[in-house]
């Protein structure tokens, strides 16, 4: 056990079937870390972010939030002692107003007595940029509103573990560096991060510590800058890149 770890990772599998989406995944979050979870589709990362946040349970390994164990607990559960998640396709209530889904969020993602809602839902209105839409119907937002409404969803559970899973994907060259600020913003908010994201650039701009993962095992673990030169990981893809 990691005493100093926020997040412990600990050859987690998960199988779907025959199929092993995740090999014995382990890696670990310390204080202030933002870790890139990168990886060519179908690598397992949206499955790692699935089993930390408790959609999924894991056929094997464990979890540890700040050394306790959290693999067996609900997702609920894990919202109220800290982890929480952005989804690669969000879906809010798309009925509900943005305000009424953050409203939900803070009333119900965290144990405790909530004070002064509003100020809360306002500030978080403001850093995720949808202070102008707070009174508008969440399905009649664009791709781009509807992720940043799902951030601010995670958000408004005050995670201590965030986990970010492609927020970027989809967006245009200067919304992707506004998330990438943001995201930067965030962090001094939260513990920990991991930030799911294909595109590199993105990457670079949030953190340079990065896990490679590869059909569900971690082919490398380190700074970003020595990825690029480690033959493993850049076999993968370009593996990728020429569709093998
Ligand atoms: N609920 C499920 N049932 C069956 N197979 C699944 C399920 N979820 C994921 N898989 C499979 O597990 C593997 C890992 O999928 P996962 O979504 O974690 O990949 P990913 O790295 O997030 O990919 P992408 O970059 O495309 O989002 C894939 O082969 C996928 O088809
Ligand atoms: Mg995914």
């Amino acid at each position: 056990m990691d005493d100093g770890a926020v997040l412990e990772v600990n050859g987690i599998v998960k199988r779907f079937g025959s199929l092993e989406a995740l090999g014995g995944v382990t890696l670990s979050l310390h204080s202030g870390d933002i870790l890139g979870l990168i990886g060519p589709n179908g690598s397992g990362k949206t499955t790692l972010i699935n089993v930390v946040s408790g959609l999924l349970y894991p056929d094997a390994g464990s979890l540890l939030l700040y050394g306790r164990r959290i693999d067996r607990l609900s997702p609920h559960r894990r919202s109220h002692l800290g982890v929480n998640r952005t989804f690669q396709i969000p879906h809010p209530f798309m009925g509900l107003t943005v305000r009424e889904n953050i409203d939900i969020s803070l009333l119900f993602g965290k144990r405790g007595n909530r004070v002064d809602l509003d100020q809360r839902a306002e500030d978080i209105l403001k850093l995720a940029g949808l202070s102008g839409v707070s009174e508008h119907k969440a399905g009649n937002l664009n791709t781009s509103q509807k992720k940043m409404l799902d951030l601010a969803k995670a958000l408004a559970t005050e995670p201590k573990v965030l986990l970010v899973d492609e927020l970027a994907a989809g967006l245009n060259t200067s919304e992707a560096e506004a998330v990438a600020r943001l995201l930067k913003e965030v962090r001094k908010s939260v513990d920990a991060m991991i930030v799911v994201e294909h595109v590199m650039n993105f990457i670079k701009k949030v953190t340079e510590d990065v896990v490679v993962l590869d059909a569900g095992k971690v082919i490398f673990s380190g700074k970003f800058i020595d990825a690029v030169n480690d033959s493993k990981a850049r076999e993968v893809y370009l593996r990728k890149a020429s569709g093998t």
